[in-house]
């Protein structure tokens, strides 16, 4: 048999053949007849064989992530040292979760410039950065700072000492320098940020604070993954962050779907427990479809808090909420009862009187002051009721004349800062704090303070057992 007649024999075949099954086959033919079974079996293998640079150059050409040449240029430090070293940063990152390209940000929120969680490494990190004479190429906003840089005194119980202030001075003062637009808050929605800087559903930004990334992503539709802090920064310097996870249109699509039966509208803390169910159960890769009644907004937001601090979810796609198309890719349907996260609140309830009433975490809306101050309106209690909020929040809420409501009634009003990211817990490892908010009950409890949930409207519950 021929080399040419054992190639017909397999062209016939029409199928990749092994040579050793054909008839009168002649070892003499074998090189021909394997070049004619890898021709047959897939170009690749020739390749990888033959040519093995080739091979490298096609996967190197697969695998990269392809930069546009004004991102070349900035990584060549053309835009100078510091973008190009944050440039390098989201590439690298980039790179190592397999993203293909990277795109350009409207708007970055940086989280993590609390001198408490970040500490003097954290004041290192920035600064280095400012000195390398960084500026921000897209508007940027900062999350809450260690202290209510408005009034030093206002946290019950905490006291500050110079180098601690001197210390988030510094951070404040770096990001100042590179162009931040200093708003302290983790709520940046209620800021006006969308509005002032024109961002929609669909835009990209690079945002930290994982409250925030939930709401951005669920209820505004604006795409963003959950960035560190510093990860952030470097996107915010950039301009830019890398085409992957909440970017792309199908990673967005829900496979699960979590139900809430009886359709009850649930109230923040109730919508708080549900976050913590579904982040301990939903195991897939894309965010989870909720069917569930909310009682406003401030339900919605404590829902989004809770999931971003019990998992890493940066969405939840909120059946009637969040504006988009789910996609109708949904395979699984779970169940979730109401009367079992009525049961969890309960049991999360305090029992005895408390010493601080804890709300806004994430900081308060204006709708959320004006409901607490009504209920704090008819009641008298012992215990001290401290909100916190954005000073652009306290500033409208002037207006309106609840500011002066709210203090009439003894409340303590935090702005730029919350119970969470300043040194509250340090100071008041004896005190019972009650929250409405699932997030700030979760990391008093872990900071060893003792806390409990519980709905502003139980706060006239409360007033009668103290
Ligand atoms: Fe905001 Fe502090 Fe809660 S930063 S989300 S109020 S922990």
């Amino acid at each position: 048999m021929t080399a040419a007649k054992a190639f017909l024999c397999i062209v016939k075949a029409k199928a990749p053949v092994s040579p050793l099954v054909i008839p009168e086959f002649k070892y003499a033919d074998v090189c021909l007849v394997l070049f004619a079974w890898y021709q047959l079996s897939g170009f690749a293998i020739v390749c990888v064989l033959r040519f093995p640079w080739v091979f490298v150059i096609v996967v190197y050409g697969v695998l990269a992530l392809y930069l546009s040449a004004e991102e070349e240029r900035i990584l060549r430090g053309f835009e100078g040292e510091a973008r190009a070293r944050a440039l390098e940063v989201i590439v690298r990152v980039g790179e190592a979760l397999g993203a293909s390209r990277l795109i350009e940000i409207k708007h970055a929120h940086i989280s993590g410039v609390s001198y408490e969680n970040i500490g003097d490494f954290g004041v290192e990190f920035i600064e280095g950065f400012r000195a390398l004479g960084a500026r921000f190429s897209v508007p940027t906003s900062v999350n809450p700072v260690s202290y209510d840089v408005d009034d030093l005194s206002s946290i019950p119980g905490v006291t500050f000492e110079r180098s601690y202030v001197e210390a988030q001075e510094a951070i404040v003062r770096a990001l100042r320098d590179m162009g931040a637009d200093l708003i302290y808050t983790c709520t940046p929605y209620y800021a006006g940020i969308p509005e002032v800087y024109g961002l929609k559903a669909g835009d990209h930004v690079a945002w930290g604070e994982s409250s925030a990334v939930a709401y951005a992503n669920s209820v505004l539709g604006i795409r963003t993954n959950r960035e560190g802090g510093p990860l952030a920064l470097m996107a915010a310097i950039a301009g830019r962050t890398y085409y992957y996870g909440m970017h792309v249109d199908g990673e967005r699509r829900p496979r699960v779907s979590y139900i809430v039966e009886p359709r009850v509208a649930l109230d923040e803390v109730e919508a708080g427990v549900l976050g913590e169910v579904v982040a301990r159960i939903h195991r897939d890769e894309r965010p989870p479809h909720i069917v569930a009644l909310f009682d406003g907004d401030s339900s919605v937001k404590e829902f989004l808090a809770s999931l971003g601090t019990v998992s890493d979810m940066a969405m939840a796609h909120i059946d009637g909420i969040t504006p988009e198309d789910p996609g109708g890719e949904v395979r699984e349907k779970v169940r979730i009862d109401y009367g079992d996260l009525e049961r969890e609140v309960r049991e999360r309830m305090p029992l005895e009187p408390v010493d601080i009433i804890y709300i806004g975490c994430p900081h308060s809306s204006v709708e959320e002051l004006l409901r607490l101050a009504r209920v704090l309106e008819r009641v008298t209690i012992k215990a001290k009721v401290v909100i916190s909020m954005s000073r652009s929040i306290y500033l409208k809420a002037l207006k309106l004349g609840l500011v002066e409501k709210l203090r009439k009634t003894n409340a303590t009003i935090v702005r730029n800062t919350c119970l969470i990211v300043s040194p509250f817990a340090r100071y008041n490892r004896d005190v019972r704090v009650a929250t409405n908010s699932y997030k700030a009950y979760h990391y008093l409890s872990r900071k060893g303070v003792k806390a409990y949930l519980m709905r502003v409207k139980d706060i006239e519950q409360l007033a009668q057992q103290t």
